[in-house]
């Protein structure tokens, strides 16, 4: 007797169990998730990453001697870990006489941190030849590990800097030395490109926005504030980010594992007016540069082989005369990396510098390049303005 019931027990956990993974396979992910179909080694990533990205640093562990934020989280959680936040952060430079951008310190480059740690006068101040001031607002990471597997060639194909095919718009590929393997690839992340892998870019944000140092970018960087004073606000020898004694691994390791499998957020409600929205997103040329989809390369990870990825970007750099000023990594001061569209529904404010309030707004800025697509927004009638403001707030 005790058999058939433990069977029927068996057979109806196994059912359960079943059903309930054919909902979590079909459910879209919700924001936060990692990619679905993570083997659990990956998922051990992911978790790992995610504990680190959301520790906070102090100074005992490296943090400054300047620094716009104590973990990564802190700017990167709307509407959950690895998204947004309200925070700007600062660059400044000067503009000589002949027009020319260059950084004030060329070692510390453009960045200038908020905060510092309150001892030995560190606080970055801005010099006074400072004649361009710029802010910048955080890029969500949702799908970041499938933007990240974009092969460079695809980039490079879409690339027209001399505007050959003379529609008006001249995407370039920002090329980039890539600090880990020594290549030369093209940029993708950043609003300037300015690097081509989640751990460059990674390691990049633990010193500039923590100043936590690593083997990939081994100096503090605290713009006007003399090698000899860092040491005394921040007395931890350099490189700071060492491996941990239970995993091997580095933090810079873990942020990138845990970016690399951050699954993108899902699309919102799709109705006849975001279709009719798309057809007009295409038809007025936003997509030239807003790219719907790309496809990820060949990879021995089936995850990131050959995936779709509907970013609508080209993840090239342009001038659509919003330019920040500031001449950074591949950039030159008027251009930007066209921003990934997916997601925008939960994204203010919105532009580089976070200068637009509403969507409509952020497409009323666009100039130089979207000049023709910009002229056909506003040449719009009321239904088609309306189904394409709809199509954007439901990516
Ligand atoms: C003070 C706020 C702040 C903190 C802290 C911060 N970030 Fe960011 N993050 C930003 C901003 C602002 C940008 C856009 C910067 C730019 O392009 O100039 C950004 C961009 C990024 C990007 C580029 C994404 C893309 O698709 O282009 C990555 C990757 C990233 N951050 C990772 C991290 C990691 C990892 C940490 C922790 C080590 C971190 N960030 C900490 C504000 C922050
Ligand atoms: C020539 C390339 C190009 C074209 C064409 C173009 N855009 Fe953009 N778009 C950009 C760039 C570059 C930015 C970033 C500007 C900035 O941040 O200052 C941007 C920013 C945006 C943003 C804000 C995104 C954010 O995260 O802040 C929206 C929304 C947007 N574009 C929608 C559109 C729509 C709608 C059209 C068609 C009317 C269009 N774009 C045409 C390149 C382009």
């Amino acid at each position: 007797m005790m058999r058939p019931h433990f069977l029927s027990l068996v057979v109806c956990l196994v059912l359960v169990g079943g059903l309930a993974g054919a909902l979590i396979a079909q459910s879209p992910p919700v924001p936060g998730d990692p990619l679905p179909g993570l083997t659990p080694v990956e998922f051990e990533l992911f978790a790992m990453g995610q504990d680190d990205f959301l520790e906070v640093e102090e100074a005992e562990e490296g943090l400054g001697p300047a620094y716009n934020g104590t973990s990564c989280g802190g700017c990167h959680n709307v509407p959950a870990v690895g998204g947004i936040s309200p925070v700007a952060e600062l660059r400044a430079g000067m503009v000589d006489a002949e027009g020319v951008y260059r950084d004030i310190d060329p070692a510390s480059g453009s960045l200038f941190q908020l905060f510092s740690i309150p001892t030995h006068g560190c606080q970055i101040r801005i010099p006074p030849e400072a004649n361009v001031i710029a802010r910048r607002v955080p890029i969500p990471l949702f799908g970041a590990g499938l933007v990240e597997a974009i092969p460079d060639e695809t980039l490079l194909a879409l690339a027209d800097p001399l505007d050959l095919d003379r529609d008006g718009v001249s995407g370039r590929a920002g090329l980039v030395e890539d600090r880990a393997s020594g290549e030369i690839r093209v940029g993708r992340f950043g609003w300037k490109s300015q690097h081509a892998t989640l751990l460059v870019f990674g390691a990049d944000a633990y010193r500039n926005e923590m100043g936590i140092t690593s083997d990939l970018f081994p100096k503090e960087q605290a713009n006007g504030i003399p090698p000899e004073l860092m040491r005394l606000c921040d007395p931890l020898p350099d490189p700071e980010d060492a491996p941990e004694p239970g995993t091997g691994r580095r933090g810079i390791e873990n942020f990138a594992s845990f970016m690399q499998f951050l699954a993108p957020l899902a699309r919102g409600p799709v109705d006849d007016q975001v279709v009719m929205g798309q057809q007009v997103f295409d038809d007025i040329g936003c997509d030239t540069c807003h790219v719907p989809m790309l496809q990820t390369g060949p990879s021995s990870n089936p995850l990131f082989h050959r995936r779709p990825v509907h970013l609508f970007s080209d993840l090239l750099l342009h001038d659509v005369g919003t330019g920040d000023g500031i001449g950074q990594g591949p950039a030159a001061p008027n251009e930007l990396r066209t921003p990934a569209l997916w997601g925008l529904r939960f994204r203010r404010p919105l532009l580089h510098d976070g200068r637009a309030a509403t969507v409509s707004d952020a497409v009323e800025a666009h100039g130089v390049e979207a000049t023709g697509a910009r002229s056909a927004y506003d040449g719009l009638d009321p239904a088609s303005r309306a189904a394409l403001l709809a199509f954007l707030v439901s990516l």
